[in-house]
């Protein structure tokens, strides 16, 4: 499956942040007994890059791992090469695009303005990160900017949780959020992974299962 199908079913993607490796696997399994077989390591630690491999092996075709705030082409690169079967960045970076299209692998850049999602569509982009969301308008702004962008599709991410979800999953364009409420950073560090499970399952419940 392709990953914007796969990101379509699931209709969420975690945004994760891993401080210690060890915790991959734990927090991968997690996240799959949840319901959710997705992950967006973020690029906001030192060990994400360890963190991609270890998960892209250990869960092979079970999970869909992605990389997430790929902010140069050097870490696309990387996270490529460590298995990531998507990339995702906080705004529209044109090096990660060229890396990813040179690679065949699926780039959501981050993008809140029409000029920005123009550019992302020049470079073959049409699955949009909407980031940070609840900032720039939430909901009534990707209805407006799906309307000249009908061929886009957008994940907005950023003030998303269980609460005003199905909010934007209403959306026609809105294949998927993404956020970190089911997988805080407290409780990765502390361990708590059945309270991960829990949060993912709330999650998939609250939107009415996803598949
Ligand atoms: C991200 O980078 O996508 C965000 O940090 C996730 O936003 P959230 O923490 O508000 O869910």
């Amino acid at each position: 499956m392709l990953p914007q199908e796969f990101i379509e079913k699931i209709k969420i993607v975690p945004v994760v942040k891993i401080d210690n490796v060890t915790d991959t696997i734990p927090l991968m399994e997690a996240m799959c007994k949840g319901g959710i077989p997705i992950a967006e390591i973020t690029f906001r630690t030192a060990c994400a890059a360890d963190a991609i491999k270890i998960a892209a092996e250990a869960m092979g075709d079970k999970m869909l791992i992605g990389a997430g705030t790929v902010i140069n082409a050097d870490q696309a690169k990387l996270a490529i090469a460590n298995g990531a079967k998507f990339i995702v960045s906080p705004g529209f970076g044109k090096d990660i695009s060229d890396v990813c299209n040179a690679n065949n692998i699926a780039y959501v850049p981050g993008c809140v303005t029409p000029t920005e999602i123009m550019q992302a569509i020049a470079c073959g982009h049409k699955i949009i990160k909407f980031f940070p969301a609840s900032n720039y308008g939430g909901v009534s702004t990707i209805k407006a900017l799906s309307a000249p962008f009908g061929d886009c599709v957008f994940i907005p991410t950023g003030g998303v949780n269980v609460n005003n979800i199905n909010d934007f999953l209403a959306v026609k364009s809105i294949i998927a959020c993404g956020g970190s409420w089911m997988v805080k950073d407290s409780l990765v560090k502390e361990g708590k992974f059945d309270q991960i499970t829990a949060l993912c399952k709330e999650a998939i419940e609250a939107i009415g299962g996803n598949v």
